[in-house]
């Protein structure tokens, strides 16, 4: 696509005839959304909840599990993914807030957090499509370069290089952006049936053509999305100037 709005359109249309198109079962009952955040996908929820509004899509019986969440701030901070994901969806759209999930970054017992975590996505059945954005450094969720290509939802201490990439959601200051983060595996994100990728900006091209053009390893997590039978990379043209 040209243009990061017509990434987004082209998303949002997708997940919508999706959801639209699920066949429930009884073990699988609710149709099941991975979301990210950052500010790639932002096109792609500004679709979603035009789609809901001219009543083509609606999100009551969906099911959300967010891919990760800040350690270190509390829930109500400005920059927490929870806060992020009521802002720019859930809040907008007629989502049933008890079936939406993101990882709570202030747990008492983190590794419980994680472990519960997985069991909830395995109780409703798996991830249907897990919707994901790429760092600079080419990592999905926020499995930093380095992560096992195995992993599962677990604590993670942040690359310097996303640390210093975030810095601009917290007004520059270094100091203020958390070290730490909990977030699914790449094993979790890869056992979803589907998996579409927002790939927008120059700055994500070097990322995008070691994730799609370089060998599969864990120094790129993305590029473990080479191997998975249903992943589509959708980038605007800014982000292909490498490939
Ligand atoms: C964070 C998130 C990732 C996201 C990345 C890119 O690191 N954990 O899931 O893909 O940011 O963010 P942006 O889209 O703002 O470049």
């Amino acid at each position: 696509r040209d243009t990061k709005v017509e990434v987004g359109n082209y998303i949002g249309d997708y997940i919508a005839r999706r959801i639209n198109s699920f066949k429930p079962r009884p073990d699988h009952p609710n149709f099941v959304l991975g979301l990210p955040t950052g500010s790639s996908p932002l096109p792609v929820y500004k679709r979603l909840v035009e789609l809901y509004k001219n009543g083509t899509v609606s999100f009551k019986d969906v099911v959300t599990f967010n891919m990760d969440e800040y350690v270190g701030i509390p829930r109500d901070h400005s920059e927490s993914y929870h806060t992020f994901m009521f802002k720019s969806f859930f809040s907008l759209v007629d989502i049933t807030p008890s079936n939406t999930h993101i990882l709570d970054g202030e747990a008492e017992d983190l590794y419980k957090e994680c472990e519960d975590y997985e069991a909830s996505i395995k109780d409703v059945g798996g991830i249907d499509l897990f919707l994901g954005g790429i760092g600079a450094d080419g990592h999905i969720a926020f499995n930093e370069p380095g992560s096992s290509l195995t992993s599962r939802t677990r604590i993670k201490t942040l690359a310097y290089e996303t640390i210093l990439d975030n810095c601009r959601f917290f007004n520059n200051d270094l100091a203020a952006v958390p070290r730490m983060a909990l977030t699914v595996g790449v094993q979790t994100v890869m056992e979803a049936r589907e998996v579409v990728l927002v790939v927008t900006g120059q700055n994500k091209s070097l990322a995008l053509s070691q994730m799609i053009e370089g060998g599969v390893n864990h120094m790129v997590t993305a590029s473990a999305l080479q191997t998975h039978p249903w992943a589509l990379v959708v980038c605007d043209e800014d982000a292909t100037s490498e490939l």
